[in-house]
């Protein structure tokens, strides 16, 4: 069958593999799987019961992993004029991934492995995945340690005895030419329609009582729901890092400011004109990624991955029709997967989202244009309307 040996762990879609008598799993996965079992028995006799038997995850019908997740713990991008910490000797400087950061996306990597146990071959091989980062340093810095976690060298791949990691490589954009990941490359339509939409939102009523209160302070003008995002995710990083935030923040972090911070991530991709031109170069790429595996055009890639920013994940989901606003935690990932019926002769779609980098299973969530179980094809006619045949033309650039 499709798991057990490196070399055929894609699976053809051939129905007579199916005949095949179960061969025993590699003996890696066994005793990962022994270790699993028992730290879920663990775990329920500690009151945090989980479901042992999917993981690892069993299933013969998957075909095609691709994930998308949020950078790990940072210290604040920028600091408020009354901020008590605005000399914190950050170590690393302002914006960069801490040690705790690292240590998250190297377990979600670990996670991901343990899950996977059946899936991605336990030894790296260049042809089997690709991943591409935000070219922010934080976010290749999180593809690293997730690639340390889920690719610990084989024995073969061991090349100095006191470093168990292998270098694997990370490709990315520079931040101007990024329309995909970080969807940072200027687009000139998109922008004026944020800009038209970010005015409307910050010109609400509701929002008039918090920015006085922040502006008051912050001592500095607090007038957007995109200022308010930008303190919250510094407040939010302080807090991380255990610096205890000033008295006034109590009455209005995370609370109040919740709403317009995840109300903030949600107008790149508030709709979809919006999502076009933001997160429609990304669909491209996972269209391509399913067309691939779904016409063999591609067999041994199976798993795609992507490191990119908050924003990003509420954009994709966003995209993908689930319009609650949205909170992506450090570490926070999308699955998408792509399963094969064989006797069927169908491909579908399946999303997951996993909260965090504790999370010891990922959640399945419905995909709201499609009924169960969402055909490949189904999923694919959506992607198309959110896709521009031209991108650059599209954006008035
Ligand atoms: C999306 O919002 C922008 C800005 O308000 C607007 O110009 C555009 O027409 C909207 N698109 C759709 C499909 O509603
Ligand atoms: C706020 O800023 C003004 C000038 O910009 C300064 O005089 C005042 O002391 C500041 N207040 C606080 C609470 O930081
Ligand atoms: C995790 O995410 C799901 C769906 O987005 C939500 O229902 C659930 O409450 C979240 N759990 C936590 C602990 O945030």
């Amino acid at each position: 069958m499709e798991y057990d040996t490196n070399d055929t762990w894609r699976r053809s879609s051939s129905p007579k593999f199916e005949d095949k008598k179960c061969k025993p799993l590699p003996r890696r996965s066994t005793t990962t799987a022994v270790i699993v079992l028992g730290l879920a028995v663990l775990s329920c006799l500690m009151g945090y019961c989980v479901l042992s038997e999917t993981l690892p995850y069993e299933s013969k019908t998957l075909r095609l992993v691709i994930i998308l997740f949020r950078h790990g713990a940072r210290a604040p991008v920028s600091s408020y004029k009354s901020d008590p910490f605005k000399n914190y000797q950050w170590p690393d400087g302002l914006g960069s991934l801490t040690n705790a950061g690292k240590v998250q996306l190297y377990e979600l990597g670990r996670k991901y492995r343990m899950y996977y146990a059946n899936f991605i071959p336990e030894e790296y091989q260049e042809k089997d995945v690709y991943i591409r980062s935000s070219d922010s340093s934080r976010c290749l810095m999180s593809a690293y340690t997730f690639l340390a976690g889920l690719y610990p060298p084989s024995e073969r791949q061991i090349w100095h005895p006191e470093l168990l990691w292998q270098p694997i490589p990370v490709h990315s954009l520079p931040r101007e030419l990024d329309n995909v990941v970080a969807a940072t490359k200027s687009c000139n339509s998109w922008k004026t329609m944020y800009q038209a939409l970010l005015a409307e939102n910050n010109a609400d009523p509701k929002y008039a009582e918090l920015f006085d209160s922040l502006s008051k302070y912050t001592n500095q003008s607090m007038r957007s729901i995109l200022d308010v995002d930008f303190l919250f995710s510094t407040l939010q990083a302080q807090q991380e890092a255990g610096l205890k935030l000033p008295e006034w923040t109590r009455n209005v972090f995370p609370t109040k400011m919740k709403q317009p911070f995840m109300l903030s991530l949600a107008l790149l991709s508030y709709n979809e004109s919006l999502q076009r031109l933001h997160t429609g170069p990304l669909l491209n790429n996972i269209r391509t990624h399913l067309q691939e595996a779904v016409t063999h055009t591609n067999m041994d890639r199976a798993l795609y991955i992507y490191s990119g920013h908050d924003v990003n994940l509420v954009s994709l989901m966003r995209a993908l029709g689930h319009t609650d606003l949205l909170e992506p935690e450090y570490g926070a990932s999308i699955l998408l997967e792509l399963h094969e019926e064989v006797e069927q002769d169908t491909f579908y779609i399946k999303l997951f989202y996993r909260n965090n980098t504790k999370v010891e299973v990922p959640m399945e969530i419905r995909i709201p244009f499609c009924t169960e179980p969402c055909t490949y094809e189904k999923f694919i006619e959506h992607l198309g309307t959110l896709i521009p045949t031209d991108w650059e033309g599209e954006c008035q650039n």
